[in-house]
């Protein structure tokens, strides 16, 4: 089968992806071959293409973390899909191009009736919000909650599957333009240039049991500050380390050594931790294929929805990187068909 990649093949701003067209293979034993039809755009790809993350891909390689397509066809061994079936994966780079070659554990079928952008947008921030969540925070009905970037694609995710659960108090950060955004899906909404969010929480209960912090370098250690006895600082990501399109490894460090390892040599009773889809795929194995089932059932039901939804053509991939960076409000798609 004839693809097209759009390869990222330097850590600059600009002209950093090139479209490459190639002979996809059959695929081999155990793997299924996809015709992508979309693929996410996220805040992670960005971060990937900068090499701002330690361990991320090396140039070149093809972003794209979440992907949905038709099977095309089989490999030996595979006995449970068919071709013409629609699935979707996570994976760690490949989404932008319209073909790839995919172990069969790693996809999961699409619900009857969804289209194939509808599931892309929102396979990966609901997926990893949802374990957050459930597998990492333990959050119940009761729960206290804070969610930076609340306004942002796992933010917003975060909101909804809390709505989901019932009975959570969720702070949420946000500008002062999203706010009302934040409120309409329950949460106490703070301004993060203008107030302090520890002092909201502390004037409405006291502590949290969770902080969700994606924002990372010393806005960790503040995380830290307002979760109870037994809370939990749930790292996910270090936007800050990626400023006026210039990558800190700095603010990263900060971020780990003082926002994550510090805390760790203090018993009082709080923890703290980096999220990573991969490292939780490890020790628990079958959460993957539950958590994806899950949200896409989610989003089926329309109990789950993105805010605003954008649809850019494959060979379009660099200028919707470029939109994320500035800051889009909405999840980007690209269409694989285009
Ligand atoms: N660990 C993992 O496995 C994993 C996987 C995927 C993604 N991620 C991470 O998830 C993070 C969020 O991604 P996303 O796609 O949701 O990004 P996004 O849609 O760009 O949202 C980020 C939001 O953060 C808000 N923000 C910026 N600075 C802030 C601050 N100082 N305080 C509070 N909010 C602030 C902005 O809100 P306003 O517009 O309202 O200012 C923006 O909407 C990224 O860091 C990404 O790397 C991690």
């Amino acid at each position: 089968m004839q693809t097209t990649q759009m390869r990222a093949v330097n850590r600059d701003a600009a002209n950093c992806l090139q479209v490459r067209e190639t002979e996809l293979p059959a695929p081999p034993a155990g793997q299924v071959r996809v015709r992508v039809e979309a693929a996410g755009v996220s805040y992670g790809d960005l971060l990937f293409q900068r090499g701002v993350v330690p361990g991320g891909p090396k140039t070149p390689f093809i972003p794209g973390c979440d992907l949905v397509g038709v099977v095309d066809a089989v490999g030996s061994g595979v006995t449970d899909l068919e071709p013409g079936q629609r699935v979707c994966a996570l994976v760690v780079s490949g989404g932008y191009a319209d073909g790839m070659n995919l172990p069969a554990e790693r996809v999961v079928p699409v619900p009857d009736g969804m289209s194939a952008v509808d599931a892309a947008a929102v396979s990966l921030n609901y997926f990893i919000a949802h374990q957050m969540l459930h597998r990492v925070g333990k959050v119940t009905s009761g729960s206290r909650i804070l969610v930076h970037g609340a306004s942002g694609g796992v933010g917003l995710a975060f909101l909804q599957l809390a709505e989901h659960i019932g009975g959570v108090t969720v702070f949420g950060t946000a500008s002062a333009a999203n706010l009302d955004l934040l409120r309409r899906h329950g949460a106490i909404a703070i301004d993060y240039r203008a107030d302090d969010f520890a002092n909201v929480i502390r004037d409405n209960g006291g502590k949290v049991d969770v902080a969700y912090d994606p924002i990372g370098g010393t806005h960790f250690i503040r995380s830290y500050s307002v979760l109870r006895r037994g809370g939990r600082l749930v790292a996910y990501g270090q936007n800050d380390a990626l400023r006026n399109g210039k990558p800190s490894l700095r603010i990263g460090a900060i971020g780990f050594l003082a926002g994550i390892a510090a805390p760790k040599l203090i018993p009082d009773g709080r923890t703290t931790g980096f999220y990573n889809a991969l490292a939780l795929e490890k020790t628990q194995p079958h959460a993957y294929r539950e958590d994806l089932t899950e949200v896409l059932s989610l989003a089926a039901a329309n109990k789950i929805a993105v805010r605003e939804l954008i649809t850019v053509p494959l060979r379009d991939a660099e200028e919707a990187l470029q939109r994320v960076e500035a800051g889009v409000a909405g999840k980007i798609v690209l269409d694989c068909t285009a």
